[in-house]
């Protein structure tokens, strides 16, 4: 059995060459949605993160080939997890997903697959092995109003002081009810603090805007950190539920700055 002292991390400018070869390379060869202004938020994020030293597993619900699943996961250290929930119940798509990631995470990047609804996640019980453990947790999975209420109560259980959340399809017009479950749980519950949303900048078949939360301890210091990274595309600050959020914009391109060293809080 291996214990966490026998784990060997894995040297912080291998894992952002890592990141950045999957962000501008291989992230083509998976299908799937993530729109360029979003993914350079998600990366700029992931390697503060990793630049900081700060530590934690990674969630993704809903995954579906693993398009920004790849992302994250293309993020761990040794000894930190990729987790997936999806049931993935469709021909093929288990499959595919598994496949992918076999092809773009290499072996000591390690995955797990719950193949079960995020609600069922939640109602077994599995939060627990991630209490207060996760560093990244992107909410992609049920487009409805009660799995986004779900999603979000996950994500108070399994996020870190310094860890972040993203939720996908903001704004979006397919979905509405997804931004009234945030504004609710927002309304509701002051542990999470948004800091920032991404707008869509393709059309809507390709998705809509990213939201981004973490807890009040870290949502300055990732603000800042965001900012620091998009500075090109920081359009303005918007009230959004009582709380201000960083809009950014993509309309004319991403231009995402080179990693400025950051001591996290
Ligand atoms: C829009 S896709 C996710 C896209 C993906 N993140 C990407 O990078 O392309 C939505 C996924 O959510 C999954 N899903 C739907 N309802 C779910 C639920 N209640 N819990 C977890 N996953 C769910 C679907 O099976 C599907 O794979």
């Amino acid at each position: 059995m291996t214990s966490s002292s026998d784990i060997t991390p894995t040297p912080a400018p291998e894992r952002l060459a890592r990141l950045r070869r999957y962000a501008q390379e291989d992230i083509s060869g998976v299908t799937g949605w993530l729109q360029v202004g979003s993914l350079a938020a998600i990366w700029s994020l992931l390697e503060t993160q990793i630049a900081a030293g700060i530590a934690g597993d990674v969630v993704e619900i809903g995954v579906y080939h693993g398009k920004s699943f790849l992302l994250f996961a293309n993020s761990l250290d040794a000894g930190e997890r990729a987790i997936a929930i999806d049931p993935l119940d469709q021909a093929g798509r288990r499959q595919k997903f598994e496949d992918n990631c076999r092809v773009f995470l290499r072996e000591e990047q390690a995955f797990a697959l719950h193949a079960i609804p995020s609600d069922q996640f939640r109602e077994e019980g599995r939060c627990s092995e991630f209490a207060g453990k996760v560093r990244a947790l992107h909410i992609d999975g049920g487009h409805v109003y009660d799995a986004v209420r779900n999603d979000l109560k996950i994500a108070l259980e399994v996020l870190s002081e310094t860890g972040f959340v993203v939720v996908d399809d903001m704004a979006h017009p397919w979905y509405p009810d997804i931004t009234v479950a945030v504004a609710d749980h927002l309304r509701e519950d002051a542990a999470l603090t948004a800091f920032a949303m991404t707008a869509a900048n393709t059309p809507v078949t390709n998705g809509g805007s990213k939201l981004f939360l973490a807890r009040p301890k870290g949502a300055g210091f990732l603000r800042k950190a965001l900012r620091s990274a998009l500075a090109h595309n920081f359009k303005y600050e918007r009230d959004f539920v009582g709380q201000t959020i960083d809009i950014f914009d993509f309309h004319q391109g991403v231009q995402k700055n080179p990693l400025k060293s950051q001591s996290h809080p």
